[in-house]
């Protein structure tokens, strides 16, 4: 559970700036350009030696990824909309281009383009990637208002137990439910 109302505040891609970064082929991250760094809330040293998935957001289908690599893995260029976590909870949405980059004819690098898009395009792909993950994964996102006494009790349990809050949610609701 993500209690926090950080993960609702979206940053904007200015548009007329480009999120640029390159992996190795392990996606490993070896160049961030400052734009990357000032839309996800990162520096850039935070960033470089970091696996990409650092900025992966959990409204992401799996899918998508899965996608990503087959595309790139077999040389091919991949296209579309990704929803980003930022450090601090919050959120980007990007248009991304990932690629190869060769030297010579061997593939040495991956590379990524990003840039703004349309508040329409967002409304639609969040809908598209809510209901992929409810059809793939089995799972959906909700937003609910528990009363404090409750969350406050959730909070303790989750510290006593180590685990996290939604798990403890999850249990409980197994257990009323089934
Ligand atoms: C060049 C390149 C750029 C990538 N950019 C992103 C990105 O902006 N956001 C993201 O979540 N994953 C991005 N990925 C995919 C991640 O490597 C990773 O597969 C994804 O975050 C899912 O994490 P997981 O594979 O650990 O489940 C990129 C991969 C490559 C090769």
């Amino acid at each position: 559970m993500t209690t926090t109302y950080q993960m609702f505040i979206e940053t904007i891609v200015p548009n007329n700036q480009l999120i640029v970064s390159r992996t190795d082929l392990h996606g490993i991250i070896t160049y961030a350009n400052d734009t990357f760094a000032e839309i996800s809330g990162y520096k850039v040293e935070e960033l470089i030696g970091q696996p990409h998935n650092i900025v992966r957001h959990p409204d992401m289908p799996k899918s998508i990824f899965k996608e990503i690599w087959e595309s790139v893995t077999q040389e091919q260029k991949w296209q579309g909309y990704v929803k980003n976590l930022r450090k601090d909870g919050g959120y980007y949405w990007v248009y991304a281009e990932i690629s190869g980059v060769y030297k010579g004819n061997q593939l040495i690098e991956y590379k990524s383009m990003r840039s703004p898009i349309d508040n329409e395009i967002k409304i639609a792909m969040q809908k598209r990637y809510d209901e992929l993950r409810t059809n793939e994964e089995g799972q959906s996102r909700v937003v609910l208002y528990l009363k404090n006494e409750h969350i406050r009790k959730i909070q303790k349990l989750s510290r006593e137990e180590g685990r996290s809050e939604d798990s403890i949610i999850d249990d409980f609701l197994e257990d009323a439910l089934f």
